[in-house]
C-alpha cells in the first residue's frame, strides 16, 4: 500500500498572509486542496495523511472529509519543524503501508506523472527524488558577501517534492535523526545521514513550492494555461 504525507504545519511567513498559506487561495479553491486533489488523480497512490498545525487540525479534518474526490485521509497534528511534522505523520501510517511519499501542502501543481516516476524509483531502489537540474549559475557566499566558489551546474539539480522512500528506511532515517539531533532540510537528507542511496529523478519545472506572494502569480498563471 502506498501512503502520501503531506506536512501543511508551517506558518508561511515568507507569504506574508496573517494566516497559514496552504490555506491561500488559487484560483477557485485553497492550496491544500488542490495538492490533495493533484494527488487523487494518481492511482497508485492508496491513501493520506494530512500534517496539520495543532490548532488547525480540526477544521482541516471537517473540510476535507466532506471534500469529494480525495483518497482516504487522516489528519494529525505537526511539528515546530517540517521534519518534526513528518515524523508525527509517520507514526500514524497504517502497517499495511509499504511505501510512503512526502509531499509539501504547498506545490499544488504536482503531476500524477512526476508522482508515478517517484514511485517506480522507490519500487526499484528504495528511495526517489522528485528534482530538476538547476537553470542558473549557483555560487557558494561566505562572509562580507564574497564569492567562495562556483560548483559545476552540471552536478546541481533543485529537490522538490514527492520525495518517495519504502516505509521501513524512512521510519529508520527519522528515528536516527532525531536520535543524532540531525535537522535535514528535506526527508531525502535523513536518509542520506544514515548512508543510504538516494536517486533524483526528474521532476517538473511547474512543480512549484508556493513560498512568496510572486510564486502564487506564476501558479495562477499555469493554471489558467491548464484551462485552455
Ligand atoms: N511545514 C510543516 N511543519 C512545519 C514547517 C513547515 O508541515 N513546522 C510544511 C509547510 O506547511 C509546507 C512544507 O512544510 O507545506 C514546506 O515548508 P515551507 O515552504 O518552508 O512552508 P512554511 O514553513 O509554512 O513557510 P515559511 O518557511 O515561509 O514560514
Ligand atoms: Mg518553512
Amino acid at each position: 500500500m502506498i501512503t502520501a504525507i503531506f506536512p501543511a504545519a508551517g506558518k508561511g511567513k515568507r507569504m506574508g498572509a496573517p494566516f497559514n498559506k496552504v490555506f491561500a487561495a488559487l484560483s477557485d479553491k485553497p492550496i491544500l486542496i488542490h495538492t490533495l486533489l493533484s494527488f487523487s488523480r494518481c492511482s497508485a497512490v492508496d491513501n493520506f495523511i494530512v500534517v496539520a498545525a495543532p490548532d488547525e487540525v480540526e477544521p482541516v479534518a471537517k473540510v476535507l472529509h466532506s471534500l469529494p474526490g480525495i483518497k482516504p485521509c487522516k489528519v494529525v497534528a505537526g511539528g515546530t519543524e517540517r521534519q518534526y511534522s513528518v515524523y508525527n505523520g509517520l507514526r500514524q501510517v497504517s502497517p499495511k503501508t509499504d511505501i510512503v511519499l512526502v509531499h509539501d501542502a504547498a506545490r499544488p501543481l504536482i503531476s500524477p506523472n512526476v508522482i508515478n516516476n517517484v514511485i517506480s524509483e522507490v519500487v526499484r531502489s528504495g528511495a526517489a527524488v522528485a528534482a530538476v537540474p538547476v537553470t542558473n549559475t549557483i555560487k557558494v557566499i561566505g562572509d562580507d558577501n564574497m564569492v567562495v566558489n562556483t560548483p559545476d551546474r552540471n552536478t546541481l539539480w533543485m529537490m522538490q517534492t514527492p520525495q518517495g522512500f519504502k516505509k521501513d528506511l524512512l521510519v529508520g532515517a527519522h528515528e536516527q535523526a532525531r536520535q543524532d539531533g540531525y535537522l535535514g532540510t528535506d526527508d531525502a537528507s535523513l536518509v542520506e545521514h544514515i548512508g543510504h542511496p538516494v536517486r533524483v529523478v526528474m521532476g517538473d519545472y511547474k512543480n512549484i513550492k508556493i513560498t512568496s506572494p510572486d510564486d502564487l502569480i506564476y501558479a495562477e498563471a499555469i493554471l489558467g494555461k491548464k484551462a485552455v
